[in-house]
């Protein structure tokens, strides 16, 4: 999507703020002996209750109202019977559509005890995105946005998963211009535009560079002791960025 109007912007900010209150909520209610179906339908009643539709089943039929991925799961985890505990890495990923418009974010959370490696993979997830986001405006080279979160995990010792990525957003929940890596692809010469809507979600791992699909038509895992940690933002690109 391309924002042209103030009602564009408005229509977004207000998608954005359905799923990211959504996203927060739904991590308040984290804790161990919480099945994933529970927390998922805490997220359904929740984005009803704004007036939104979950995306993923609205556009691709999933089996849940969120993707809930615990552990070796990566994403697009299917909400289920599962039950938290103690020590457990939780990627929660909220997307919706509101009055037509679409955003879609999500975050990884450690059900205490931290361990040292967890918070290790979410502190360079959190700062993957931060660098990306510096690096997302009008007129840059879009594979920046790789560059950025690739080599932040690379400085802290960690993997990029490469069939996981950021996307286009808006009008639907994976648009133009597609997909985009999270690892610096120097053929990609595409360019970001003013006004153009994307997500960015950095997917950094402890060792995995692809996920792979479990064997339930959506849940993507690495092998298990191998941690991924995901942070996702909607946003616009504008001319100057938030350094500049
Ligand atoms: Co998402
Ligand atoms: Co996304």
């Amino acid at each position: 999507m391309s924002i042209n109007s103030e009602k564009d912007l408005e229509g977004l900010r207000k998608a954005g703020r359905v799923v990211a209150r959504c996203l927060q909520h739904m991590q308040s209610k984290l804790e161990p002996g919480i099945t994933t179906a529970e927390l998922d339908a805490i997220g359904g009643q929740y984005l009803a209750l704004h007036g939104a539709r979950s995306a993923p089943q609205l556009t691709y039929n999933f089996p849940g109202f969120t993707c809930i991925s615990v552990n070796e799961e990566a994403a697009h985890g299917i909400p289920g019977a599962k039950i938290i505990k103690a020590g457990d890495l939780v990627n929660i990923d909220v997307s919706a559509e509101l009055d037509g418009c679409f955003a879609d974010t999500g975050g990884s959370a450690i059900v205490p005890p931290e361990s040292k490696l967890h918070l290790q993979i979410c502190a360079a997830a959190k700062k993957a995105l931060e660098n990306a986001l510096l690096e997302a405006r009008a007129g840059a080279k879009l594979n920046r946005i790789g560059y950025a979160i690739e080599t932040e995990a690379t400085r802290n010792g960690f993997t990029v998963i490469e069939n996981l990525g950021s996307h286009g957003v808006g009008r639907a929940l994976h648009e133009e211009p597609g997909f985009i890596t999270g690892y610096y692809d120097k053929q990609d010469r595409r360019i970001l535009r003013e006004n153009q809507v994307i997500t960015i979600e950095p997917f950094i791992s402890s060792g995995a560079r692809e996920v792979f699909e479990n064997g339930d038509g959506w849940t993507l895992i690495t092998n298990p002791g191998v941690f991924t940690a995901q942070y996702e933002h909607t946003l616009v690109i504008t001319k100057a960025n938030l350094s500049s």
